[in-house]
């Protein structure tokens, strides 16, 4: 995971104090963290760090409404939500389910730029590329056609493992994504003839009508809530018989949960019906795990969707 997410609370004293709450949280006295942490908010009662702190230690004291109080306080003290308190709010049941806040997107992905591909590939076993690759040629195989895109877009970009992935298949790859630093990755690569910092759908909405053959989301769907604007979004941007892949974590249930990793969970009935709505087909839907969590594979999905 990323460090820690701190915002100064722009008073020295009230640093000090929060870093000294902190070390009481990791030793594990975390009644004393949270006394310490009210001591600090009096001091600075705009301190968004020590509030949403302070929400994680009454979570995990079982103090429901003191916990959503300490994520109201945080939320309320930084507009854009860069802790994500909101999503906290969701997750304790006090906020219906909603979109990510950009502002929390953009700073976790900043954050984890550095080590992000180590984070990911050798903690989590991370693996949506490769799901991918292997569903895109799949699906061309079982229609007579060769692996190859003129014009690809990858969506929620990273630092540049979908294009590695494709590199080979795709001539020129146009990625988007929310986080600079990732940015910033993806264009050492030199594998993207484009790069946008951008929300994945506003990037989409400026691109021309069927002006891609392939468009991409490898462990980006996670971050968004209702994809179903998304989709008919990428319908317009794909020319005929251009593919549409992603992968998705899902759930046993019905729509759209905030599973507890704070990463959006679609049901597959609802993802199906989302793609035919966009007017998709839908050659390839598969039980398939982009990622592990405590070494077991998080459920999830790879689709590929297709415009005739
Ligand atoms: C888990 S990473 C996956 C990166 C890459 N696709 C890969 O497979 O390695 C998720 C990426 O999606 C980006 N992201 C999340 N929500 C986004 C959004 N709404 N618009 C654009 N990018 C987004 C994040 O900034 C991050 O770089």
């Amino acid at each position: 995971m990323p460090a820690r997410l701190f915002l100064s609370s722009g008073d020295l004293i009230a640093d000090r104090r929060f870093d000294f709450a902190r070390d009481l949280q990791l030793k594990g006295d975390i009644a004393a963290a949270a006394d310490l942490l009210l001591q600090t908010i009096e001091l600075a009662p705009n301190f968004t760090t020590a509030w949403f702190t302070l929400g994680g230690i009454r979570e995990a004291l079982g103090e429901h409404e003191a916990a959503i109080a300490a994520f109201r306080a945080a939320q309320a003290s930084d507009p854009g939500d860069r802790h994500g308190a909101g999503l906290r709010l969701m997750r304790l049941g006090d906020a219906p389910l909603a979109g990510m806040p950009r502002a929390y997107v953009q700073a976790l992905f900043d954050q984890y730029a550095p080590r992000f591909e180590s984070a990911l590939i050798d903690d989590l076993g991370y693996r949506g590329p490769a799901l991918l690759f292997k569903a895109v040629l799949s699906v061309r195989a079982a229609a007579k056609k060769p692996a190859f895109f003129k014009r690809g877009i990858d969506l929620g970009c990273g630092t540049g493992l979908v294009a590695t992935a494709f590199a080979k298949g795709v001539d020129h790859f146009f990625g988007i994504d929310l986080s600079p630093r990732m940015i910033e990755k993806s264009r050492a690569t030199g594998l993207y003839a484009d790069l946008e910092v951008a929300d994945m759908l506003q990037g989409l909405r400026g691109r021309p009508d069927a002006s891609a053959d392939l468009i991409l989301a490898a462990d980006t769907m996670i971050y968004v809530d209702d994809i179903a604007p998304l989709l008919v979004e990428a319908a317009r941007v794909l020319s005929a018989g251009g593919l549409l892949a992603f992968t998705a974590e899902t759930h046993g249930g019905e729509g759209v949960i905030l599973g507890a990793g704070l990463r959006y969970a679609h049901a597959a009935e609802y993802v199906r019906a989302a793609v035919e709505a966009a007017g998709l087909t839908m050659p390839l839907l598969e039980d398939r795990s982009a990622r592990n969590e405590d070494h077991v594979p998080v459920p999830g999905l790879v689709v590929v969707a297709a415009k005739t």
